[in-house]
């Protein structure tokens, strides 16, 4: 009997704790998920869960500005892609493989740093490419099939699998497949590469269609040849344009930009009950290369973090390494008094302040085609479950 009043409460905890484990840890569907995948410009710590202390967005000065530590985004704060999802009112989505207190209510994150879209294997090397995006849709496959299970009843089952359907799959991906692997040989030909990237994508793309994905989002790649990381390095011709970028760089995401225009357009003609967006990042920050002064710029092609040099970009020292004699010459970087001055925070992924640019672009939908309103998307289906929800408990 004595024990009564000390058990109760221990049991209601324990019942307290499981139940925010379960929930924390599961998808609602009371409103539409989102599921992204991609590269190191929305990775949200996949990379630093699954290989930790191996990339440099885990260690200072990363994330400083925002977080106030280094939480495995590359960037000085939030990246555009949590800027969109705190935006339409869904927090910070966490990376799948956040093993402790991952919190999946809004969806979840396979964006892994230094994957491509090509069918990859995983290097686990310092500088990432852990889960290319085969792997992701595989990963994801993994995240459906265990949460269907896990659902009660068949109604249930079926409410899961709608929400899968109405859900929002949004597409960073192609740039490494670029910016690591574009001009390293002497015959590196664009237009092959361009045809092998693309139809990766395609595949990825036709992997979750096949399970029920409806809304894809899909971002183009920025003008890699305007990125400090591909300015320092000494791959391609060495041609420039008017605005200081890299001509061959340039033209190879120009390339993959057209091709990924005209895959879309095929998968609206093969698929139509789909919705294929593309997401054309690459003239928000090719505008801003020509004209930063209206985003705020002053130093389009430098990176507020890096080791010195024309771009503050050394590919010997990079932002957060440690510094080292290269040739007798001391490298060790530094950042900038003011990160809204640029766009790119160390080699090619954006300072937050330039990500609420790109993020603008998808919320307010000026740089999405066809025109999606991703707000009253994610409103609209959210009164549409509502209501389902209702009629399905008046059927009771
Ligand atoms: C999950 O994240 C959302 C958005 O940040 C938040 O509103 C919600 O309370 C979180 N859920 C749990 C169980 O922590
Ligand atoms: C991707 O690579 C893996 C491992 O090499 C292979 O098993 C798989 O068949 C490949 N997938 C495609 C679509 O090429
Ligand atoms: C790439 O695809 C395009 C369009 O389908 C085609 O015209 C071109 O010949 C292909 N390039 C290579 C190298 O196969
Ligand atoms: C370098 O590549 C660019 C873009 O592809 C091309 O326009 C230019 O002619 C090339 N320059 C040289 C010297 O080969
Ligand atoms: C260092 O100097 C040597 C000889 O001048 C040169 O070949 C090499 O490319 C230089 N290395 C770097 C990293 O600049």
């Amino acid at each position: 009997m004595a024990l009564r009043p000390l058990l109760l409460p221990f049991l209601m905890s324990m019942a307290f704790v499981s139940a925010a484990c379960c929930f924390a840890n599961s998808i609602s569907t009371s409103f539409p998920s989102v599921f992204a995948f991609g590269a190191s410009m929305i990775d949200s710590g996949q990379n630093s869960v699954a290989m930790p202390l191996r990339s440099g967005a885990e260690f200072y000065p990363y994330g400083l500005d925002y977080f106030g530590k280094p939480v495995g985004r590359w960037s000085n704060g939030r990246t555009f892609f949590d800027l969109i999802t705190e935006d339409i009112g869904y927090g910070l989505l966490d990376p799948y493989l956040k093993s402790i207190n991952g919190n999946f209510t809004y969806g979840v994150n396979f964006a892994s740093s230094g994957s491509t879209a090509t069918n990859t294997s995983a290097s686990g090397d310092k500088s990432g490419g852990l889960f290319c995006l085969l792997v992701q849709v595989d990963q994801f496959k993994e995240f459906q099939t265990s949460t269907l299970s896990i659902q009660q009843g068949h109604q249930a089952k079926l409410k899961m699998a709608e929400h899968f359907s109405e859900s929002i799959y949004f597409f960073e991906a192609g740039s490494n497949d670029y910016s690591i692997y574009g001009f390293t040989t002497d015959d590196y030909d664009t237009s092959a590469s361009v045809n092998t990237t693309i139809a990766y994508m395609k595949i990825a793309f036709e992997a979750l269609y096949t399970v029920g994905a409806r809304i894809f989002i899909v971002m183009n790649v920025v003008p890699l040849g305007c990125a400090p990381g591909i300015l320092a390095d000494n791959r391609g011709n060495g041609t420039y344009d008017a605005y200081g970028c890299r001509a061959d760089f340039n033209d190879l995401a120009d390339l993959h930009n057209n091709r990924l225009a005209e895959l879309l357009e095929d998968l609206r003609a093969d698929y139509p009950e789909a919705q294929w967006i593309l997401f054309d990042a690459h003239s928000i920050y090719m505008d801003a290369v020509r004209n930063p002064s209206n985003y705020g710029v002053k130093y389009p092609l430098q990176a507020c973090c890096g080791a010195g040099g024309p771009y503050n970009c050394r590919t010997e020292v990079s932002c957060a390494d440690n510094p080292k004699y290269v040739n007798g010459t001391y490298l060790q970087w530094t950042t900038c008094d003011d990160p809204s001055l640029y766009i790119v925070w160390d080699t090619i992924h954006p300072v937050e302040s330039f990500g609420y640019y790109l993020a603008q672009g998808v919320l307010t939908g000026s740089h999405l085609t066809p025109s999606f309103d991703i707000l009253e998307a994610v409103q609209s289906i959210k009164t549409a479950v509502s209501s389902s929800d209702k009629a399905y408990q008046g059927e009771q």
